[in-house]
């Protein structure tokens, strides 16, 4: 038994479902808290200096000293396992390449697909591995984690089972997205058709029988997949069982918010340039903006409408994006931040998208994304007293002991 005492303040958002409009905003705030978990779970919450009942059995005792506790971080969208790195596109970017143009011209997503191939399947599973411990250490939790740098059959499911592996091997959660189309491989040149149509032959049907991932996505943009294409993509996932995601409205605005609602998506990702209409249509079908301000950052671009997002009562989640191109960095932590200052959420406003909003974003709502009784006993101190600190503070790292299933993982 695990006894967590002298919580300065324990912030949380309440209850097992999304949180959109007003609510995405309402946290609880426990002054001079405790929490006690048993076997994983939270057994007892308790504030005002009280502590729970049954206490005194805790084998296990750590005194917060006043900190902040809140939920592990969820970091629901990464492209986390892929080869190689591509620090040579920067120079490239600055002199004025689109991220659009490097793609066209075999760079970009393709680099890293020629690396990933190269690359073995031990090979990505240790250089993964060794992110999700960068990740934990930063106070995630649980993570989401898409293919997509292998696009053929034998290297996108080299990906998915180097995901399977570290969801059974390590401690952070990890919820495994087939992205088998996030780009078209060389040898489909032109034939986007045909590529979408030997995923969903080829591909889907052995992810959905080795049970490789939970969710399908599609990188729905201009020059990559159109909106029919990637509504094929996502129906033959979702008649399997896989649910959708999709990345929408990234670099142009061609209809993917738009059928993320029709489709009754999880959620549409990016959505920097999405439109009334497409948010108008996200917000029918109860979709989740899971937005990435890294990505806006690195791209130099403008950042997702999210105040707006949140006025029309669509439920906001935000993700670090870790991936090689368009975000290297994985510092859920710093999108926070940027997610405060940039779209102008307040402090509860982020930590729900980090918390009960992303845990919906990957199905786990139930179980993950609030410091309630009866949920999974993550959670972080911080080195900070209150949310308002651990948002100003961007770019450090301000966890200070994780807590995965009611394991001391850092501490
Ligand atoms: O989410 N947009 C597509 N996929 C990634 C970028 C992947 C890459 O550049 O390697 C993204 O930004
Ligand atoms: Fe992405």
């Amino acid at each position: 038994m695990l006894l967590i005492k002298n919580i300065g303040v324990l912030q949380t958002p309440v209850g097992s479902f999304k949180h959109g409009g007003e609510k995405q905003g309402e946290n609880l705030k426990l002054k001079n808290a405790a929490v006690l978990a048993e076997g994983g779970r939270i057994t007892a919450v308790t504030c005002d200096g009280a502590l729970p009942e049954g206490w005194e059995k805790a084998d296990q005792v750590i005194d917060a000293r006043g900190c902040l506790v809140t939920p592990g971080l969820i970091d629901c969208h990464t492209h986390m396992v892929f080869g190689g790195y591509r620090q040579g596109e920067i120079p490239l970017k600055l002199r004025g390449a689109g991220y659009l143009d490097i793609l066209r011209a075999g760079g970009g997503i393709l680099d890293t697909v020629g690396k990933t191939r190269a690359a073995t399947e031990d090979e990505l599973y240790e250089k993964t591995r060794a992110f999700m411990d960068e990740m934990l250490d930063l106070g995630v939790t649980t993570v989401e984690s898409k293919s997509g740098y292998g696009l053929d059959r034998e290297n996108e499911l080299k990906m998915l089972r180097v995901n399977k592996r570290l969801a059974k091997s390590h401690k952070m959660e990890l919820v495994s997205t087939f992205l088998g189309a996030h780009a078209i491989p060389e040898e489909y040149k032109g034939r986007s058709g045909a590529y979408i149509d030997m995923l969903c032959e080829e591909v889907l049907p052995v992810v959905k029988a080795e049970n490789l991932a939970e969710f399908v996505d599609v990188f729905c943009e201009d020059g990559v997949f159109d909106v029919e294409e990637s509504r094929r993509m996502l129906e033959a996932g979702q008649k399997l069982g896989l649910r959708a995601r999709i990345h929408a409205d990234e670099i142009e605005e061609i209809g993917g918010a738009v059928l993320s609602g029709e489709l009754g998506a999880v959620s549409a990702e990016h959505l920097i340039a999405t439109g009334e209409r497409g948010m108008a249509s996200m917000a029918k079908g109860g979709v989740i903006a899971d937005l990435l301000p890294a990505t806006s950052f690195y791209l130099n671009k403008t950042f997702a409408p999210a105040r707006r997002m949140i006025e029309l009562g669509i439920p906001v989640a935000i993700a670090s994006d870790f991936n090689p191109g368009s975000c290297p960095s994985l510092n859920l932590q710093l999108a926070m931040s940027m997610g405060y200052i940039k779209y102008r959420m307040t402090p509860e406003e982020v930590l729900t998208a980090v918390t009960i909003n992303a845990a919906a974003s990957v199905g786990r709502e139930d179980r993950l994304g609030t410091l309630e009784v009866g949920k999974q006993a993550d959670l972080v101190l911080w080195d900070a007293p209150d949310m308002e600190m651990l948002i100003y503070r961007f770019g450090s790292n301000l966890a200070r002991t994780v807590i995965k299933n009611g394991e001391v993982v850092k501490s």
